[in-house]
């Protein structure tokens, strides 16, 4: 067996998708190790899946630190690092451009919690970072320190949805109200805007007449499952390679793209 990768894991919640990944790993499906699982949220069920696989994990609550800098003057808190100017030019949140402040406040709060969850992965060194079921937008300050080398991205997340449909917060939620007759998942490499990276994999499912919010939610996770470790095991292949790719219109219209190529 090829030696296995190492994989940092962040998430909000439940974590039933670190679940099939240690399982996974356990039993030799992927060539990957999962070496610390963090969490936004102290109380996530996540952290003790985690801890019972004698996974070391940490906690960057975001609510606290968000409340607890309320009133002082960010500047003496960002990390010495962080360049507002830059951060700004990189990403690409439409409400960032409309309101300057708002703005600098959201990313100069963001910036001093990466700079934590930075600090506590640092002890685990990994080669993926892999975002399951996280609930928070990571801004170009972390992405930056984790993709030193952006040609070859390192940070992997699940969604609930066929991208690039239902971008947001709830996936199966959008596709159920939608009223679509095929749902899905997937994954994708994490780049500075909110689920537009590069795709790396998906499965879709039928959704019948009688199918409720509940069982679509059912069938797409046990895909999520599933998707996660192959998507995985092909980071640790070496076989994903990130392509830019040009689409021109009979208008002269362009369309520029990068699409994961997946080496047979
Ligand atoms: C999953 O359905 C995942 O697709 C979703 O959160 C759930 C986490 O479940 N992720 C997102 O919505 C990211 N925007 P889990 O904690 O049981 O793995």
């Amino acid at each position: 067996m090829a030696q296995k990768i190492r994989v940092a894991i962040l998430l909000s919640g439940g974590g039933t998708n670190l679940q099939a990944i240690m399982d996974a790993s356990r039993s030799n499906r992927i060539d990957a190790r999962v070496v610390s699982v963090g969490s936004d949220n102290p109380e996530a069920y996540g952290l003790k899946r985690a801890r019972e696989h004698g996974i070391p994990t940490f906690v960057v609550d975001y609510q606290t630190i968000i409340k607890g800098i309320r009133g002082r003057s960010l500047k003496d808190l960002v990390p010495e690092d962080f360049d507002l100017e830059t951060v700004l030019a990189r990403q690409t949140f439409p409400s960032a451009t409309s309101d300057r402040i708002k703005a600098e406040r959201y990313f100069c709060t963001r910036a001093i919690a990466e700079a934590a969850l930075l600090r506590e992965m640092a002890a685990y060194p990994f080669d993926l970072l892999v975002l399951a079921g996280f609930m928070r937008i990571l801004t170009p300050y972390f992405i930056d320190h984790v993709n030193t080398d952006p040609s070859q991205p390192r940070i992997m997340n699940i969604h609930p949805a066929l991208l690039p449909s239902f971008p947001g917060v709830d996936g199966y939620g959008d596709t159920y109200r939608y009223g679509c007759k095929v749902g899905g998942c997937t994954i994708h490499f994490v780049d500075y805007e909110e689920d537009t990276g590069p795709i790396i994999g998906q499965k879709s499912f039928e959704i019948a007449p009688d199918d409720t919010i509940d069982t679509i939610r059912e069938k797409g996770i046990k895909l999520e499952w599933q998707l996660y470790p192959e998507c995985i095991q092909l980071f640790a292949e070496g076989r994903l390679r990130v392509v830019s790719k040009t689409y021109r219109l009979e208008d002269g219209t362009e369309f520029n793209r990068k699409v994961v190529e997946i080496a047979a």
